[in-house]
């Protein structure tokens, strides 16, 4: 088995098996926001990526992809029943969440995920160089690091979570909540996307294993495991110049003509989930239309929504409700030619969602709770013309970046449609100053900032970090 200095473990390989129209099997770009952070910056790196590749059975055998190599991790159907729909996005994700739809607990679930974390953790410990680095990703691996360290002691281990860590009261309703914690310091670094996660997490520490804990370093069998918030990112230079390709300004002029050239173009892409705050969206969009403050003819709402996880059941009832409530409007609101809604569910290659992004004069992010969100972070980097209003919810991690957005809390109806109107109508020259500075802040702390910062603390030597990400 060939061994890389740098090892990347995520549930997810950053391509997925999914089907062609014509039945055949085909390997496109994994879905979500880690894989979009992680997939530029490891492009041309000697590092292995270990994870799974979707779909139950023995593990396919991959090609490098951009001189990343793959290392795939099998899941049986047990396990991706147990371990992904259930431990990782039926107890985890709600829960850290701030339990917008009820977490379950179910002990054969904790079973699949200490099985299937056990697999992750041989895989790497089986790709690791000597004295490697290994970089283990998000909630579906939270004991990987201990497992890890137990295997392979030489390694430096960093842990990163992508999504909210969420306060003391929520955490505690784990019925295996030591077992998790204790699997997280098996790490040497620890990052969290804010602040307030890395405190949450220290609380905890101190109160369930007793251990001395600061937000910032944690003591524990006389290693000192580093504790901090690095709020993650996108390859911002990337996106500034797909958006500044010619083919690409010429398709959201022809989206605006398709679109029958409206005044006003409001986007939202969110994957399905229920933390996207979709439902809210589109009831304060009704109300906006049945007021008459916004009309079908001027303003033309487009709702990207691709589907996710989708056997679980929360994520079958939130889809019917979606596509209910699309429906009902575009029935009620809508002309011949003229929805109210224009609405989506594939998937749409990344120059096709760059136009999107330029044709949208006011972007609306509104999630319940994320852990970043990363879309808001695409949109502004590819408003390389300064112009656009970006509506970001307060409860998304960006919110502590992008300052100069509309911010709202979602579950305030009336604030939401104030917030969206206030960004319909406000004057390019307010609309451009925001932007510039938010799109400031996010070339400034792009996903190599963010690899900088982080491997500072993890990689010691500074060898890897150097190579990886040059000052
Ligand atoms: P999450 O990680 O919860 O899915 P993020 O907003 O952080 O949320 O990341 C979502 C990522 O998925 C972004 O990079 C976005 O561009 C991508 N994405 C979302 N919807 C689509 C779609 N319809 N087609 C292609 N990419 C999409
Ligand atoms: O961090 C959010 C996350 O769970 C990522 O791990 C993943 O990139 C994304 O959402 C998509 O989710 P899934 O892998 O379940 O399709």
């Amino acid at each position: 088995m060939r061994q890389s200095p740098l090892v990347v473990v995520a549930n997810r390989l950053p391509i997925d098996d999914s089907v062609a129209p014509d039945g055949a099997c085909e390997w496109r770009r994994s879905p979500g926001g880690l894989v979009s952070a992680l997939h530029p910056l490891l492009r041309h790196t000697p590092a292995t990526w270990v994870g799974w590749a979707g779909g139950t059975g023995p593990a396919p055998h991959l090609p490098d992809v951009d001189g990343v190599r793959m290392h795939t991790v099998p899941l049986s159907a047990d396990d991706f029943r147990d371990h992904y729909e259930g431990f990782a996005n039926a107890t985890l994700w709600p829960l850290y969440h701030d339990a917008v739809e009820q977490p379950e607990y179910h002990r054969r679930w904790w079973d699949a995920y200490q099985r299937v974390n056990q697999r992750f953790a041989e895989a790497a410990a089986e790709v690791a160089e000597p004295d490697g680095l290994v970089w283990v990703q998000d909630y579906h691996l939270q004991l990987v690091p201990g497992l890890l360290r137990r295997l392979r002691p030489d390694l430096r281990i960093g842990f990163f979570l992508h999504v909210p860590f969420p306060p003391p009261e929520l955490f505690m309703q784990l019925p295996r909540r030591a077992e998790l914690l204790r699997g997280m310091l098996g790490a040497d670094v620890i990052g969290f996307q804010r602040a307030q996660a890395a405190h949450n997490f220290a609380q905890l520490v101190a109160k369930v294993l007793e251990l001395p804990a600061t937000d910032r370093q944690v003591t524990v069998d006389d290693r000192v495991v580093r504790v901090g918030a690095f709020p993650v990112s996108i390859d911002a230079a990337e996106m500034a110049a797909l958006a500044a390709r010619p083919e690409v300004a010429d398709r959201a002029r022809r989206l605006r003509q398709d679109l029958g050239e409206p005044e006003k173009v409001i986007l939202s892409v969110d994957r399905m989930d229920y933390t996207k705050g979709i439902e809210q969206r589109l009831k304060a969009y009704r109300e906006l239309l049945a007021s008459g403050d916004v009309k079908v003819r001027d303003t033309v709402l487009i709702q990207v929504a691709v589907p996710s996880r989708q056997r679980v059941a929360q994520y079958q009832i939130l889809r019917d409700r979606v596509e209910h409530q699309v429906g009902r409007i575009n029935g009620e609101f809508g002309r011949v030619g003229e929805p109210a809604i224009h609405y989506f569910t594939q998937p749409f290659d990344r120059a096709e969602l760059t136009a999107l992004y330029r044709v949208a004069d006011v972007m609306a992010v509104t999630p319940l709770r994320d852990g970043m969100n990363l879309v808001a972070k695409e949109y502004v980097a590819a408003r390389v013309d300064d112009a656009g209003a970006l509506l970001l919810s307060e409860f998304a991690g960006a919110a502590a970046e992008l300052e100069q957005a509309y911010l709202v809390n979602p579950h305030d109806l009336e604030g939401l449609k104030r917030e969206l109107l206030a960004a319909l109508r406000a004057t390019p020259e307010d609309v451009t100053t925001r932007m510039r500075a938010m799109r400031e802040q996010v070339r400034r702390h792009d996903i190599h900032a963010w690899a900088r910062s982080y491997l500072t603390v993890l990689d010691t030597g500074g060898a890897l970090r150097d190579r990886l990400v040059p000052a």
